[in-house]
């Protein structure tokens, strides 16, 4: 049932390039130059009317709607705001007729995500929800459906699910632009034919894994480390934070790379392991003489950004390149070597990796 593998988080990490495939599927034309929704009810009129998107989920899948806010108003223009749904229920959140809820679940069936989806029902709102199980809890009660097609999950610690829901979001924001017209076709076509390319970058990342385990079994002694990125690498740290906790119980914190030195740069010094993500070209130079600022109190920094950035090479310990791919879509490569980092972290110090301690795979209490 493992395929050979020695956990299914493994297994789950090795799978993304299918789940890619399989989430984009016949949601592109075949000339590559369009986005299809045929199982969306919500119409081009529908969408000319939202206003405003509220996007609201729980942990790992939380993580996948700050890209999918971020993919939403670049692509589409459209303003969005995003909740743990542990939070939104409880904030009083101005929902109308014209608010798109984006509810966002692996399994379908968290309690809170859940209360979160029919409270916006509620107030009028039109839910999308995005979630990998047909057939669940969310995917009937919500109005609309996106289905990741990612294939089950068995490992606790999510991996594949977030993955493709990034790519749903993608296909989505792409879908709005297409509609709302606040995109050029040859822009959409350029993003889509980027898109494309990623399962095979995935394949390339993953070939690379020997690289990354050396570094987990090197902070596997640590009790605290940092994740820093600006922007969407910001997004991508908070995941990859997220995931190493969860399965290797070492503590970290992710931080914008540019907020550290307004406090929490008094817990760097000498040998802190600090993981420091620059793979947006217009962030590219503030990151790096943030940076600086860790490597000159003492921190032992593993670098991801694309392999020609030899500015950021030559300023840390150790450097993983991933493919190049649009700014917007380095998500989906720079969260692997984040996977393969909790795993291996978690393998060196002999954790359960596929259950953690504490742990459920569905969370179905509040
Ligand atoms: C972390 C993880 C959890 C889930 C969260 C929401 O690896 O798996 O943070 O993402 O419990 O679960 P779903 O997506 O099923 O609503």
């Amino acid at each position: 049932e493992k395929a050979g593998y020695a956990h299914f988080m493994l297994k789950e990490i090795h799978e993304q390039p299918k789940a890619y495939r399989d989430t984009m599927g016949s949601r592109i034309d075949a000339a590559g130059g369009k986005i299809i929704f045929n199982e969306l009810k919500l119409t081009p009129e529908q969408i000319h009317k939202i206003d405003r998107v509220h996007i609201v989920a729980c942990g790992t899948a939380y993580h996948a709607g700050l890209i999918g806010k971020n993919a939403i108003e670049r692509l589409a223009r459209i303003p969005v705001e995003i909740d743990v749904a542990s939070e939104y229920r409880y904030r009083s959140p101005i929902i109308t007729p014209q608010t798109l809820v984006i509810v966002v679940s692996q399994s379908g069936e968290t309690a809170d995500t859940l209360a979160a989806l029919r409270e916006a029902k509620r107030c009028g709102a039109t839910v999308l929800a995005i979630t990998n199980v047909v057939g669940s809890t969310v995917a009937r009660e919500a109005d609309d459906c996106i289905i990741t097609w990612a294939g089950p999950e068995i490992a606790v610690a999510s991996t594949k699910a977030y993955s493709s829901q990034l790519i749903a979001f993608y296909l989505f924001s792409l879908y709005l632009a297409q509609v709302k017209k606040t995109q050029s076709s040859e822009y959409i076509t350029e993003v889509i034919t980027a898109l494309r390319a990623l399962p095979e970058q995935v394949e390339t990342i993953l070939g690379q894994f020997e690289q990354i385990k050396n570094f987990a079994e090197e902070i596997s002694t640590h009790s605290d480390l940092f994740f820093i990125g600006r922007g969407m690498d910001y997004a991508v740290a908070q995941e990859g934070s997220l995931k190493l906790k969860e399965i290797s119980y070492i503590h970290s914190e992710a931080y914008a790379a540019g907020e550290l030195k307004h406090g929490t740069l008094a817990l760097i010094e000498e040998g802190v392991p600090v993981i420091a993500l620059a793979t947006q070209e217009d962030l590219f130079e503030k990151t790096v003489s943030n940076i600086k600022e860790v490597k000159a109190r003492g921190a032992n920094v593993l670098g991801i950004s694309a392999e020609d950035e030899h500015e950021m090479i030559k300023s840390v310990d150790q450097h993983f390149a991933i493919p190049k791919t649009l700014g917007l879509l380095t998500p989906a490569l720079s969260v692997i070597p984040l996977q393969l980092l909790a795993y291996y972290a978690s393998l060196a110090l002999g954790n359960d990796v596929d259950k953690p301690r504490n742990l459920a795979k569905s969370v179905t209490v509040e």
